[in-house]
Order: structure tokens, then sequence, then C-alpha cells
């Protein structure tokens, strides 16, 4: 019985770790990183310098998608959509 219950703990850290790695796999396909860093300024700011400043909005990430959805003041993105969705979310957890 307890080593189930370990098992059912483990797999969800896992799936939570999981699901942030897929949503920076998605970064990169989605060619965000050619512009962006987690950490790092390049041409555009980092990650954590985007998640810093949206801190406690909550109408963030729906102003970011529009942003980036709508290539205004933005450069155009490959992503859209649950998956622009996800990486929003990803950026605005560093
Ligand atoms: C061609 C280069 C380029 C690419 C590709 C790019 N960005 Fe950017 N990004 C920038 C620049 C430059 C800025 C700063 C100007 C601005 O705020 O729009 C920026 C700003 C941002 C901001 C902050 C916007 C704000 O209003 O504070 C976010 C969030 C962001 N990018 C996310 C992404 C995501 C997610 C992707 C991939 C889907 C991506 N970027 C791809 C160049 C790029």
């Amino acid at each position: 019985m307890k080593s189930i219950v370990i098992a059912a703990v483990a797999a969800v850290a896992m799936g939570a770790a999981g699901a942030a790695n897929a949503q920076e796999a998605a970064a990169k396909s989605a060619g965000c990183m050619t512009c962006h860093d987690v950490s790092a300024k390049k041409m555009g700011p980092s990650f954590k310098e985007v998640a810093a400043k949206y801190k406690g909005k909550a109408d963030a990430p729906a102003m970011l998608e529009a942003k980036l959805a709508g290539a205004k003041g933005h450069p155009e993105v490959k992503a859209k959509g649950d998956e622009l969705k996800g990486i929003v979310k990803w950026v605005l957890a560093q």
C-alpha cells in the first residue's frame, strides 16, 4: 500500500516537471529562444525579467497572449492557441 502511495506521489511530481519541460521545448521550437533567454537579456527581455514585471498582475497572461498572437508591438511568433497560452504561462513562472 505504502509503495503505491509513493509511486502515485512520484508520478504527480514528474507530471508537473514534465509539463514545464514541454512548455520550455515549445518555446524553443516556436523560436522564442532566438530572441529571448530565461535569465539573460538578448534582443528581447529575459523571461525572468518579464515574470518579475508582471508578477501579481492577473490580466498579464491574457494581455501577453493577445500581444504575441496579434504580433502588435512584438515580432510575429509561430506559436498560437493553447501552445502559446502554455508558453506564456511558463514565461510568467520564471
Ligand atoms: C525576432 C525576435 C523575437 C522573437 C522570435 C520573440 N520575441 Fe518576444 N520580444 C522581442 C523583443 C524585441 C521584445 C521587447 C519589445 C516588446 O516588448 O515587444 C520582446 C518582448 C517579449 C515579452 C514582453 C512583452 C511585454 O509587453 O512586456 C514577452 C512576454 C515575449 N517577448 C515573449 C515571447 C515568446 C513567448 C516568444 C515565442 C513564442 C517570443 N517572445 C519570440 C523579440 C522576440
